[in-house]
């Protein structure tokens, strides 16, 4: 009967540490629970249950490396809807079995057995296990450790609740929208983030240009029309000079018809450009792009689009990369001469590192929703990215490229925690 007293210590640890991957609340559990253990001898048993516990999250990340690569890949939803399922199986199951096989069953190190024990083909298994748990510390010192590059100046946010501010209800029938109403969920909470980039090239003449960068609308029925057009009227009270839409505009067709009253109330002298991201992909993407280019957005997918702006050129450039088309030549490429600002389009900051490698000045992303939920101490976890959870949002700044990666307004799963929707409104100072 004794041994089971460390057993359900051991259980009540790892439920919420495996729920939560919330290491802060697991380290508190740990200590409250190794008092106890202590006192009781069972010291041995503790460290045991710590191993098992650090082999599940090692694995936990692993797979989650594995959704996220494969979610950074041109691959159509219904296999990714798969993918995530398979994912979610091997999540929850294997800590099951391994906490009953190794730790009760065989050699049973919770039951006193030696890890020497161990059957041969469980070691290749840990060892994998061992190297996720590595990768796991890398991710949360990672994210321990980002700090904002100094060329982002100045930023300041307003928190608009939207549902406050209309006062009626904003969820829909669409896809998840029992999600959108769960408890501490911040979708209606939005983020309209203020930032102030310093660029080396920009032409003394544009001094403070504002750009207002929208990304990942995902229009689905599940947040109502009133929460995107509330959101685009804001921004239009902003009054940028540019209007930049990252991508991921429509998740359901029918939700075309909220164009005009949304995207299409936007205004800017300098124009409104846009690109799509995968979940148009999903859709009738030449369909999504034509009623876009028909309210006067201008379509940069896998093009440049040069404009004069106060004596200066700007040279904007838009990439659909892996989904869609190719990425741009620059005009230098073809014998051209190059413009004094170079600005990309990127759906994903996949593509960030060939942005970098080609000279431009600012690239603009979305896609990663910035994780959608993020866990104290840990940050986020899931982001479709070749990069893992490198990118999910913020300023970057790499060989004189600085990249922003919006969080995005919504997503398919109208769920955010730690996370927080965001526009932004981006003010360029020459820094001289
Ligand atoms: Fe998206």
């Amino acid at each position: 009967m004794m041994n089971l007293v460390p057993l359900w210590c051991l259980v009540s640890i790892f439920i919420p540490a495996f729920i939560t991957y919330d290491a802060a609340g697991c380290a508190c559990l740990c200590f409250i629970c190794s008092e106890v253990l202590l006192e009781n001898k069972y010291m041995e048993v503790w460290i045991n249950g710590l191993i098992l516990i650090m082999f599940s999250i090692g694995h936990a990340e692993l797979w989650i490396t594995f959704l996220n690569r494969t979610h950074a890949l041109p691959v159509h939803e219904p296999s990714l809807k798969k993918t995530r399922h398979i994912t979610y199986v091997m999540l929850l199951g294997f800590p099951i079995v391994l906490f009953v096989a190794v730790g009760l069953y065989s050699p049973g190190v919770l039951r006193g057995g030696e890890w020497s024990q161990l059957a041969f083909w469980w070691k290749p298994v840990l060892i994998l296990c061992s190297l996720g748990f590595l990768g796991f510390l890398v991710s949360v010192f990672r994210h321990l450790v980002y700090r904002v590059p100094r060329r982002q100046s100045e930023s300041h946010s307003e928190m608009i609740d939207i549902r406050e501010r209309l006062g009626h209800e904003l969820i829909g029938d669409g896809p998840y929208h029992y999600l959108a109403g769960l408890p501490f969920n911040e979708i209606f909470s939005v983020e309209f983030s203020h930032k102030t980039f310093v660029m080396d090239r920009l032409p003394t003449a544009w001094e403070g240009l504002k750009i207002l960068h929208l990304s990942d609308l995902h229009f689905s029925g599940t947040l109502t029309r009133d929460y995107f057009c509330e959101l685009c009227r804001i921004g239009r009270e902003s009054k940028p000079d540019l209007i930049i839409f990252s991508g991921d505009l429509v998740d359901q067709m029918h939700c075309l018809d909220w164009l005009d009253e949304t995207l299409g109330q936007l205004e800017a002298p300098l124009g409104r450009y846009f690109i799509l991201g995968n979940h148009d992909w999903n859709q009738l993407s030449e369909q999504i792009r034509t009623s876009l280019s028909g309210l006067g957005w201008i379509d940069v997918s896998s093009q440049t689009i040069q404009l004069e702006h106060a004596g200066h050129s700007l040279l904007i450039a838009g990439t659909e990369v892996p989904w869609m088309g190719q990425h741009p030549e620059l005009p230098a490429q073809v014998g051209e001469e190059s413009a004094d600002f170079q600005l990309l389009v990127s759906h994903t900051p996949d593509n960030y590192y060939w942005a970098c490698s080609q000279g431009y000045d600012l690239v603009l992303a979305g896609h990663t929703h910035g994780g959608q939920v993020r866990l104290p101490f840990i940050g986020p976890v899931f982001a479709p990215s070749v990069h893992g959870t490198r990118y999910t949002s913020g300023t970057f700044y790499r060989k004189s490229t600085l990249m922003h990666v919006s969080r995005g307004v919504s997503g398919i799963h109208p769920l955010r925690f730690l996370c927080r929707p965001e526009f932004s409104l981006l003010t360029l100072l020459t820094g001289r």
